[in-house]
């Protein structure tokens, strides 16, 4: 029996594994709440959506997904007050310090997309030596999408294409889908197959606008922080069902 075989048959994870999403990606909504429930501060919901994640990489990289790519912060969430960015920053920096040792050595490989330019300094320090670490891992690649925007994305793509067209390493009659994909942070990933959404929003928040075109999309009511293995296999299942026609019959 496969290592697969098996890890399903033990887990009772009902899901084809020949038809699993390669690419899932998830904006972890909820943590405010879940945090105003309980009585805690909002912190305290962001911790526990960390602890999450932490969950969800692993069970992921085990029932085999290729690519996680999770929305951490937005190029919009600087407007939140300054000692709730401070917070989601140093949770952050732990968990990529801890991704030495909780991650690499099950062979997952991490990345940040988004604009690193704009992070503070100590993170980006970080970014790049967990990028450099894990760079030849095979396991699952996680992406954490950070000072993330996808309207910027395609901005910086389209000015990118500009300068070449302007170098005459491009023609314009040579511009076609490739060359705008090709310049995202994602150039050398599948688009997503399925894109979650916890706590009850129904929004795409400028995340993977350009990546989403043929994206099926899972929401559910959870809070992120609550969000745990039988969620994930619930909208694998429900992804697993839908029929994806890529706008043909
Ligand atoms: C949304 O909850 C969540 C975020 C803005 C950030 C997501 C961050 C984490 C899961 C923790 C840190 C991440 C890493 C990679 C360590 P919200 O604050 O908008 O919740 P609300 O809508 O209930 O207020």
């Amino acid at each position: 029996m496969s290592f697969f075989t098996s890890f399903f048959k033990k887990n009772q994870v009902d899901i084809d594994k020949n038809n699993l999403p390669r690419h899932i990606a998830i904006i972890m909504d909820g943590n405010g709440r879940w945090a105003k429930k309980r009585g805690l501060p909002r912190n305290a919901g962001h911790r526990e959506g960390s602890n999450a994640l932490k969950n969800i990489v692993v069970f992921s990289d085990k029932i085999g997904i290729k690519y996680l790519t999770v929305y951490a912060f937005s190029t919009e969430n600087w407007k939140r007050p300054k000692s709730e960015v401070d917070a989601l920053m140093g949770l952050l920096l732990e968990y990529l310090k801890n991704a030495e040792r909780e991650l690499h050595g099950k062979n997952i490989r991490i990345r940040v997309i988004g604009d690193v330019n704009g992070l503070p300094e100590d993170i980006k320090k970080e970014i790049a030596r967990v990028d450099k670490l894990t760079a030849k891992n095979t396991g699952l690649s996680l992406n954490i999408a950070l000072n993330y925007g996808s309207r910027n994305e395609i901005v910086n793509a389209v000015k990118s294409l500009c300068v070449d067209v302007k170098n005459g390493r491009l023609s314009v009659k040579d511009i076609d889908e490739d060359s705008i994909a090709g310049r995202l942070y994602t150039f050398d990933m599948p688009d997503p197959d399925l894109i979650i959404r916890t706590s009850g929003e129904k929004r795409i928040s400028n995340f993977l606008l350009w990546q989403s075109a043929y994206t099926e999309f899972w929401f559910t009511d959870v809070l992120w922080p609550d969000f745990k293995d039988n969620h994930l296999i619930e909208a694998i299942k429900e992804y697993q069902s839908r029929h994806r026609r890529f706008g043909g019959a």
